[in-house]
């Protein structure tokens, strides 16, 4: 039973879209595990841009059966456009997405919580995509959250929500908002019925059959590694769990049944929102990569914060997760540099530090430590033989395996499916061979 495990080792918008898009090609079904529409996928294809959000990035390929996993989080009106747009853009949703039963549902009062929070730290915020997530989680592991599944039930969903809007409209000093938030969310939630209950199943059941019959399973992590909420960089990081982990509990397999780890990873590095960066790039460097790389967020439109490449957040995420493989992305942007920086480890007051420490008060005193590579200055987008990268570019590449201690077995150049580089050594030798396309 064959099955790869997608995740971001950075902190997020890394390229997962694209290589899930590509992968998926050879899969029977592709699994979203946690998270919700705070992910924004990119997907390229010709002329046409797609940006998945909760739906996963498989969708476009006929034949693939796309399921929304137990661990994540579904927003009604999100879902809903979602599939209202791919509908626009020629991609029909029907049989071919499932719903488990058991992810949770953000609500309205989520959103406003979310905001209210965010206004009360002020400064201290955490910069948050404001979809809801984090209080649609917090209610899920208080165990007052309501689930897919609980739609199939309206007197016990109706009860619930008396309670449940009640408690939150005082909590918020808003009661005398409680009848209209009931009324929208009521309204919302007969609309999200129709349309979702035929999707709607328990798919850990799903997934264990379609194993046990040898079909391959894609599980696409969303956000990233630095972003888990117990390993990433407490508190600036989401509500769930995308390392590899996740995709055993949020999908209900067994952890037995996860094959192969492969880590999407930036030749660089970016951020959105608040919280360490530590290889951060200065002004107007910062400027140039985001431009060259269109780094603004493909969920909020927030502008990414840029770094050089950190190979203490690569190596703690090869650890976490389990790398087998490295799939590299973006190398095109790095095109016009003179010098190229990769961080090889820190110096916190003296010491060397190798491991990426667990308080962001410790990070925050560690200084990233670099060494220099001369640029390529040639023109690498949409290059797809290796043979075809600079000299330079694929010495870059190799000191980055060294340094992360993982081969890499794909380098993206481009966001078009055809501009990647699958005829590396290394395919054959980390196994990923058998789900690589076919052109
Ligand atoms: P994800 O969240 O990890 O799926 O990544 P996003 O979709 O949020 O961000 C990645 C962005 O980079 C998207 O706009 C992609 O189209 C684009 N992209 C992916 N790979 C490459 C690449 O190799 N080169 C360039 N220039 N852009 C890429
Ligand atoms: P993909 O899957 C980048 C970040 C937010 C914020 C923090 C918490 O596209 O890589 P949340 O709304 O989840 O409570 O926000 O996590 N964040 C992401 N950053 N890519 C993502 O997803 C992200 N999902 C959440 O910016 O810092
Ligand atoms: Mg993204």
């Amino acid at each position: 039973m064959p099955s790869l495990v997608v995740v971001g080792t950075q902190w997020g918008d890394e390229g997962k879209g694209k290589y899930v898009d590509l992968l998926s090609e050879r899969m029977q079904v592709v699994v979203r595990y946690g998270g919700g529409h705070n992910a924004g996928h990119t997907v390229v294809v010709g002329e046409d841009k797609f940006v998945l959000h909760i739906i996963p990035s498989g969708i476009l390929h006929p034949g693939v059966v796309c399921v929304i996993g137990n661990g994540c989080v579904v927003d009604p009106d999100a879902f809903l456009a979602e599939i209202e747009k791919l509908g626009k853009q020629g991609i029909q949703v029907g049989d071919n997405l499932l719903l488990s039963d058991r992810a949770q549902l953000i609500l309205s009062y989520h959103r406003l919580q979310e905001a209210r929070e965010e206004e009360r730290l002020g400064a201290r915020r955490i910069g948050t995509t404001c979809r809801g997530i984090g209080p649609a989680y917090e209610d899920k592991i208080g165990r007052r959250g309501l689930r897919v599944g609980d739609l199939r039930h309206p007197d016990f969903m109706r009860q619930k929500l008396d309670y449940l809007v009640r408690e939150k409209t005082e909590a918020l000093g808003i009661p005398e908002q409680a009848a209209k938030l009931r009324a929208s969310i009521d309204e919302t939630l007969k609309r999200f019925r129709d349309v979702a209950l035929p999707h709607v199943t328990d798919t850990s059941l799903f997934i264990y059959r379609a194993m046990e019959a040898g079909k391959d399973v894609l599980f696409e992590g969303a956000q990233a590694t630095l972003l888990d909420i117990d390993h990433g960089t407490y508190p600036f990081v989401t509500s769930s769990h995308p390392t590899a982990g996740g995709a055993a509990t949020g999908s209900g397999i067994s952890p037995k049944a996860l094959d192969f780890i492969l880590g999407i990873t930036k030749a660089y590095i970016t951020r959105v929102g608040a919280g360490p960066l530590p290889t951060e790039m200065t002004e107007p460097l910062g400027e140039t990569i985001r431009e060259k790389g269109a780094e603004y967020g493909a969920s909020t439109g927030r502008p990414r914060r840029c770094g050089w490449f950190d190979s203490v957040v690569v190596r703690y995420a090869k650890r976490i997760n389990g790398l087998d493989a490295l799939a590299i992305t973006k190398l095109d942007v790095l095109d016009s540099l003179d010098e190229i920086k990769i961080c090889t480890h820190y110096d916190y007051r003296g010491e060397r530090i190798d491991e990426f420490p667990g308080e962001i008060s410790i990070l925050a005193e560690c200084e990233p430590v670099y060494e220099t590579l001369p640029g390529w200055k040639v023109a690498t987008e949409g290059t797809s033989r290796l043979e075809a990268l600079p000299e330079n570019a694929r010495k870059y590449i190799a000191r980055l395996e060294t340094l992360c201690g993982s081969p890499v077995a794909m380098i993206s150049t481009g966001p078009a499916r055809s501009a990647t580089i699958l005829d590396m050594d290394t395919r054959s030798l980390s196994g990923l061979e058998r789900w690589l396309p076919r052109h």
